[in-house]
């Protein structure tokens, strides 16, 4: 049908389907800044302003906005710079947007921002509680919406300041003048304006010493892709046209065990508009795993692109390529499948029993370590350390207690998606949302027919991963229907695929024993897991081995029993007929600590000693060994570690004083809601006398990169004009990677991190990295970037010399900043020059420096989180009042780009505290496969989120970092578990903490 409509003030003529919707419309038309998230516009990501109001396009038909005036975010603002032709900027919430750092991976950004608009032009004075309403209809799965709200609350002032040119004056406050240390309390927060009460805006930095002369790291600097995404830039894996692109579609299959005795395409394939249509019989049978993984991968090979089998619902049972995506999905309902139905094991307890049916029988299984296909065991951990029966029997007390934890998923709001396409050279171009680009070439040439260098991974910008990208899960499909067809194809999870066949956090039974003496002395520790990996074991040891890696390495005993402790640890991973678990933010920690700190909580409680001291008497401490490096390392050979730095007991200490710990801990009156002091976010309603108030903690640690084998590599090359480019292998999701890498390189080389542009990933044109996991990116590539820094550094400076007229053995002593280089006698010489010397004029030289960086250790961060509840006794509801989370990360390159981190991992594991949980019927058929029924906090639900950052000096780096990204993820479920016990005394062993469980528990106490 023909149609005209209004985009931006620009009247289009649109032939277009009549069912086409208007998100469709959209992107057809370019407009890449509207992005879809989920079928039914829960996402809230494609959202657009029609007639000013927001509305979702992917729910309403390009027909239906005939006629209306549509605002994307590209309608917006631009760059104010575009060469010659100088525009009016970009948008007042755009502004503000970049300069909060309210962008992580900045895919809900264009909607939330389009929200905001609405808001403000009805309503230039809103409240906080009125701004998060405005936006809670757009999903943010990175931020912990802290900074967006932070955001629209400056645009409105900023607007109210100078009308809508954005060149207000800050309003109280402003991020230039953040100091490069701080006393140790209260820290440097500058006064927030009324209007952020409940928002904790910065991050409270008590700063490292060393840190205190540089200019560049250690500074909130802004996000160097900030710009191109709040314009809503084509900047991520679907944003592209390409003539004659095919859409791709998977068949799924309806049984959680089935084999398939045939299958007829015929109708399918002379559906008009169908390429192609490949199922088993088509593709060639290569066995492989799709764990993310460096050579060789530390788990069973046991999958095929596609096979005869089918091993859980929602597993691949056909390929589709067509001319539209409504082809492809009527082309899916013409292929008739037989199966024959097979028994299913959906319990991980089932799965061992003898007789139990097998899942992988094929030959081509190859094994992993202590994997057996034939007992239904992905993966087998036994790892004793010092000797854990002599620590029980010297115990006074011997404390046992089972926890579970379920299922849950990592829910990036942008879908997996990958583009295939031959090149001019017949290579394959796979463009996808990958954490791993490096690996899905490496192990996917195999699985397709083609050598590694006749394939080029490019990774845009990634919409979150959070470890759910860290899967080689679906490029597979469009390059082989590349292949069979010779055309580009684009295929995209919708939401429910996501929900159905995507990987997810690994459910598992933790059984814990713990020995201790009456002082409170730990004598020995002890869990025993059943983890459950599902139809695959992708990640299965590596996931697993962590829980105990992590969280039973952080309590070690005290007196002799911390000189030599004793501690155990025994897995099985087992497949069942469920979808598979894989890597999802904090890698099996989470479960670990679950279990872990609940069960700290009830033996302090029981001793009568205080939760706290308790905790930190027994907790390992610098100079002492990691007690697993001396006994595993992920299936390669164990290298003993002593970690350097460890800021427990500070962030103890700065978290109980934002807490207030001490007037709310064991204060009767306080949890009957009658203290001062009770946290109640903007909007909540006050407590009533059936409200009991809370307050928990849970004291976590992680690790930073695998030792000895995850391997960053960066260049840098020096431009003419003394900018440089950074090309990295390493991935940044959004965490802000590249920035951050960027503010090393800069602080290196002397120049503003405007100096210094960035780009990562390809693999034609980027240096190999292992790709963004294990929390390693900061510390691995960017100790890579320093390195190429310091090559380039070492080379400019000799040049420096030689045009200062000083001898080359005198350049040591060049310092590079403010652009320039400064010879000891306070002559100098800028880059720029340098730069046109060494590329035009003399002896003519590519300044360039390459590095590569494999760490021997692995620095855990330290953290102590805090929850504050209040519990309905007679509905059971809990709710998150407060977080706190104070943690030693090291020093802390961009306290913006880190406290985002921080509060958006916070807001995740809120969910998997208290709400998020994937669950299937009888028949292995997932029940949550949405956002209606799988529930992610909204703006408008949010806790106060407040983090402190307790610097340490990590000797083993450049800077001192270490890791920030998944920590977060590790204490808040057992911390509002402990807040809920605190509150109303029962204890929850398995979240997420429901209304329901709660309820029974108060039943049960109460009968
Ligand atoms: S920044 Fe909001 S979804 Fe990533």
């Amino acid at each position: 049908m023909n149609l005209t409509i209004t985009v931006n003030n620009i009247p289009y003529e649109l032939d277009c389907p009549a069912s086409q919707t208007l998100l469709a419309a959209l992107r057809d038309l370019g407009l890449f800044g509207v992005k879809f998230g989920d079928e039914h516009g829960l996402s809230g990501a494609d959202t657009v302003l029609v007639d000013g109001r927001p509305v979702n396009a992917g729910s309403l038909l390009a027909a239906q906005a005939e006629g209306h005036e549509i605002l994307t975010v590209e309608g917006l603002g631009s760059h104010p710079d575009q060469g010659w032709r100088k525009t009016s900027g970009l948008h007042p919430i755009q502004q503000a947007f970049v300069e909060t750092g309210a962008i992580q991976c900045g895919y809900c950004t264009p909607a939330q921002i389009l929200a905001a608009k609405a808001l403000l032009d009805r309503n230039p004075t809103p409240t906080e509680a009125e701004v998060r309403a405005a936006i809670s209809g757009v999903l943010c799965r990175c931020t912990g919406y802290v900074k967006p709200v932070e955001a629209i609350l400056r645009a409105a002032a900023a607007s109210r300041h100078a009308g809508h040119d954005g060149s207000a004056e800050e309003p109280g406050w402003s991020t230039a003048d953040w100091p490069a240390g701080g006393p140790p309390s209260p820290g440097f927060l500058p006064d927030r304006p009324d209007s952020l009460a409940g928002v904790m805006t910065r991050p409270r930095v008590i700063a490292a010493p060393q840190t205190q002369a540089w200019a560049v790291v250690g500074k909130p600097e802004k996000k160097v892709d900030a710009i191109k995404l709040v314009q809503g830039k084509p900047a991520y894996a679907a944003d592209m046209e390409l003539r004659g692109l095919l859409y791709a579609q998977v068949l799924r299959s309806p049984h959680a065990h089935a084999i398939i005795r045939s299958i007829d395409t015929s109708a399918a394939k002379a559906l008009p508009g169908v390429a192609a249509v490949l199922t088993w019989m088509d593709l060639p049978r290569v066995v492989f795993s799709t764990a993310g993984q460096s050579d060789p991968i530390p788990g069973p090979l046991d999958t095929f692109s596609l096979d005869q089998k089918v091993r859980f619902v929602g597993d691949r049972v056909a390929f589709v390529a067509a001319e539209t995506l409504a082809i492809a999905k009527q082309a899916l309902r013409l292929i008739k499948v037989q199966y024959e139905p097979l028994e299913a094991i959906l319990h991980p307890e089932d799965a061992m029993k003898p007789g139990a049916i097998r899942i992988h029988d094929e030959p081509e299984y190859v094994d992993f370590a202590e994997s057996d296909a034939a007992r239904n065991l992905a993966a087998e951990i036994r790892i004793d350390i010092g000797d854990v029966e002599k620590g029980f029997a010297e115990a006074d007390f011997v404390f046992e207690g089972t926890y579970r934890v379920p299922r849950v998923q990592q829910a990036s709001i942008e879908p997996h998606v990958a583009v295939t396409y031959w090149d001019e050279d017949d290579r394959l171009v796979i463009r996808t949302s990958t954490q791993v680009p490096f690996h899905v070439r490496r192990m996917l040439a195999p699985v397709l027919g083609l050598p590694v260098k006749r394939i080029r991974v490019i990774k845009p910008r990634i919409g979150g991963g959070f470890g759910g990208k860290q899967e080689v899960l679906m490029e597979d499909v469009p390059a082989h229907l590349t292949i069979a067809t010779g055309r580009p194809v684009v295929y995209e999870y919708s939401r429910e695929e996501e929900f159905t066949a995507a990987r997810s956090r690994h459910p598992m039974t933790l059984i814990m024993k713990t020995g201790v003496k009456r002082d409170g002395t730990m004598t020995a520790n002890e869990m025993r897991v059943l983890s459950d990996t599902g139809a695959y074991g992708c990640h299965a040891l590596t996931v697993t081995g962590n829980t105990g890696h992590k969280a039973m390495a952080l309590y070690v005993g005290d007196g002799t029993y911390r000189k030599s402790p004793n501690i155990r640890f025994h897995a099985d991973v087992v497949y069942t007929n469920t979808p598979p678990t894989g890597a999802f933010r904090g890698y099996g920690v989470p479960q670990g600590y679950w279990a872990v700190e609940r069960h700290m909580e009830k033996i302090a409680r029981a001793l009568s000693q205080d939760a706290i001291a308790f905790r930190l008497k027994n907790a390992i401490r610098a100079g002492e060994y990691h007690p697993f490096s001396t006994a595993w390392n992920e299936g390669r050979e164990p290298r003993p570690e002593v970690i350097q730095t460890v800021g427990l007991e500070m962030c103890v200490a700065q978290g109980k004083a934002a807490m207030d710990w001490d007037s709310k801990y064991g204060n009767r009156s306080w949890r009957q809601g009658n203290g001062k002091g009770s946290s109640s976010p903007a909007g909540r309603p006050s407590a009533s006398s059936a409200i009991r108030k809370g307050i928990g903690v849970a004291m976590v640690m992680q690790g930073t990169a695998i030792p000895y084998l995850d391997m960053g590599a960066a260049t840098v090359k020096m431009n003419d004009d003394g900018s440089f480019n950074l090309m990295l292998g390493a991935t940044d999701l959004g965490t802000g990677s590249d920035t951050v890498i960027a503010q090393m390189v800069a602080e290196v080389l002397g120049v503003p991190l405007d100096d210094v542009i960035t780009y990562s990933s390809d693999t034609d044109f980027t240096p190999f990295d292992k790709g963004a996991y294990a929390s390693s990116t900061t510390y691995i590539s960017g100790a890579a970037a320093v390195k190429a820094a310091e090559q380039a550094a070492a080379r400019i400076r000799v040049r420096a010399a030689r045009m200062l007229r000083l001898a080359d053995t005198e350049a040591a002593a060049i310092r590079l900043a403010g652009r320039h280089a400064h010879a000891p006698d306070g002559r100098s010489v800028s880059l720029a020059e340098v730069a046109l010397e060494t590329l035009h004029h003399t002896d003519q030289e590519q300044i360039m420096g390459i590095g590569s960086y494999v760490s021997p250790v692995s620095p855990p961060p330290f953290a102590a989180q805090f929850a504050e509840v209040s519990v309905d006794t007679e509905t059971g509801a809990v709710t998150v009042d407060k977080l706190v989370m104070a943690v030693d990360s090291g020093v802390i390159v961009n306290p913006l780009t880190a406290s985002g981190q921080i509060e958006g991992g916070m807001t995740q594991a809120l969910g998997y505290a208290v709400c998020e949980e994937m669950r299937y019927d009888q028949a292995g058929s997932a029940i949550e496969r949405d956002f209606d029924r799988y529930h992610i906090f909204r703006a408008d639900e949010m806790p106060v989120l407040e983090t402190i950052f307790v610097e340490t000096f990590e000797p083993s780096h450049p800077f001192g970092v270490k890791a920030a990204a998944e920590i977060p993820m590790d204490g808040v479920a057992p911390a509002v578990g402990n807040a809920v016990l605190d509150a109303v005394g029962v204890n929850i062993d398995e979240n997420p903490v429901t209304p329901e469980k709660v309820w029974r528990a108060l039943r049960a106490l109460h009968a």
